[in-house]
C-alpha cells in the first residue's frame, strides 16, 4: 500500500492509504479522546468527541470517519476543539440521567472521565430528566435507557461480532433509543 505523509499537530508522520486520521493518530501516540468509536467495529462518526482541525478545511472533522490524505495538516488540539467537546460532553450529562453517586459504574465510567478529563464540574444546559424504563430482568444482561448515550457500540458489536443483529436504533434526536428485535 503507498504511503502518506501528513502532518499532525507540527509532527510529520506516515500512513498507510486507507487509514483514517484516527488510526494514524492513535498509531503514532497522540492522546485523542473518542466515545462512539470501537476498535475493531466500523466507524460510525456519531459522537462527535474525535473531531480535529485540517487546514484548508472550515468545519471540524470526525477523525473516526475521515480518511487520511497526502500532506494533511491535522491539529488535534485547540481552544476552539476543547469548548465543543466540553459542550457534547455537557449535552450527553442533559440529555439523560447521569447521576454517578447513585450509578454502579461510578469510576469506571467513559463518560465520567470525559466530563473529569475537560473539568466540566457544573452543566450549562437544563438537564432533560427524562423518566426512562430500566431492565434489568436478564440474569447477564441488563438495558438503562436512562444512562445510554447512544454511541451505538452494542449494535454494532451485536451485529458485527455477533453476527445477530438483534439490537438496533430508533428514532432520530433525543428520542433516539437502543431497541431490540426491532422493539418486539
Ligand atoms: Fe469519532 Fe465518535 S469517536 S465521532
Amino acid at each position: 500500500m503507498p504511503a502518506l505523509t501528513l502532518t499532525i499537530d507540527g509532527r510529520l508522520v506516515s500512513s498507510r492509504a486507507g487509514e483514517t486520521i484516527l488510526q494514524v493518530i492513535r498509531e503514532n501516540g497522540i492522546d485523542l479522546p473518542t466515545l462512539c468509536y470501537l476498535e475493531g467495529l466500523t466507524a460510525r462518526g456519531g459522537c462527535r468527541l474525535c473531531m480535529v482541525e485540517v487546514a484548508g478545511r472550515e468545519k471540524p472533522q470526525a477523525a473516526c470517519v475521515t480518511p487520511a490524505e497526502e500532506g494533511m495538516v491535522v491539529t488535534t488540539d485547540s481552544e476552539r476543539l476543547q469548548r465543543y467537546r466540553r459542550q457534547i460532553v455537557e449535552l450527553l450529562l442533559a440529555e439523560r440521567n447521569h447521576i454517578c453517586s447513585v450509578c454502579v459504574v461510578n469510576g469506571h465510567c467513559e463518560l465520567q472521565s470525559l466530563a473529569a478529563r475537560f473539568g466540566i464540574d457544573h452543566v450549562r444546559y437544563p438537564y432533560l430528566s427524562p423518566r426512562l424504563p430500566l431492565d434489568a430482568s436478564h440474569r447477564r444482561f441488563g438495558m438503562d435507557h436512562g444512562r445510554c448515550v447512544l454511541c451505538a457500540r452494542c449494535v454494532r458489536a451485536c451485529d458485527e461480532v455477533e453476527g445477530a443483529h438483534t439490537l438496533d436504533l430508533q428514532g432520530r434526536g433525543v428520542r433516539s433509543r437502543i431497541v431490540i428485535d426491532l422493539n418486539e
